[in-house]
């Protein structure tokens, strides 16, 4: 088996609902031990495909605008590809002279591919100039329980809608520990779905301002309980 073959057998599945695996690695903030790191708070891990790229770029320079966002929502972020962590500062350094948004959560080093394999975030097709694989674009959510919650993935040519990120994030935190769930193109502050193993009795006494719109599917709203409940753990 060649190394490409060896490197794509040997990746890990990672899938919601599973502890986000753990490891030590350097980062362009340092040391990161990554459950130390993410203890006690929400957390999203990115791979993107190479440092120096120009989609990634704009990616990067993208979640480091939005870090009061992700203060509010009490949710750290951390980046990973390939390329180690000296390569990982010296492009810190010029995303934030092309965004003028400072990087200020950790790239983590992965140039032995150990954090790759232990999520499954390498590609058969998105190669090196060695002919080996790359990372692509996934984004893990991952809950205070340490679970990852959520997993998007594009290829290395499609960069990602950061503000689909927060709203998949917004939608998460929402929905941890309630008995709802967010229709198709929710955004904070709209009605919410009940579940669906609610019964109307239940639902009367847990929920303000029902609306019943299609029984035979369970189709009943909520207005969004975020408006009187805290909703970050
Ligand atoms: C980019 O970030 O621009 C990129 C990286 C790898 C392949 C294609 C695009």
């Amino acid at each position: 088996m060649d190394q490409k073959a060896k490197e794509l057998a040997s990746q890990g599945i990672v899938r919601i609902g599973d502890v986000a695996p753990d490891f030590t690695t350097d980062s362009s903030e340092g040391k990161i031990q990554w459950h130390q790191f993410i203890e006690g708070g929400w957390a999203i891990l990115m791979s993107h495909p190479r440092d120096f790229t120009p989609v990634c770029t704009t990616e990067i320079s993208a979640a480091a605008k939005l870090a009061p966002e992700w203060e509010k929502r009490k949710t750290k972020v951390a980046v990973v590809s390939v390329d180690s962590a000296e390569e990982h500062k010296r492009w810190v350094a010029d995303i934030n002279k092309y965004g003028g948004h400072p990087v200020n959560f950790p790239i983590l080093d992965d140039k032995d591919k150990k954090i790759s394999l232990l999520y499954g975030m390498l590609n058969q097709d998105h190669l090196a100039d060695t002919g080996l694989p790359l990372t692509v674009r996934s984004v893990y959510f991952i809950g205070p329980d340490k679970k990852v919650k959520l997993i998007l993935t594009y290829p290395a040519a499609v960069g990602r809608n950061f503000d689909e990120i927060i709203r998949c994030l917004d939608a998460l935190q929402l929905s941890a520990n309630k008995l709802i769930a967010t229709p198709a193109n929710w955004k904070q502050g709209d009605e919410v779905c009940i579940q669906p193993q609610v019964t109307d009795e239940q639902a009367a006494t847990m929920f303000t301002n029902i609306r019943p719109v299609f029984p035979s599917c369970k189709l009943r709203m909520t207005s969004d309980p975020a408006a009187t409940t805290n909703i970050v753990a």
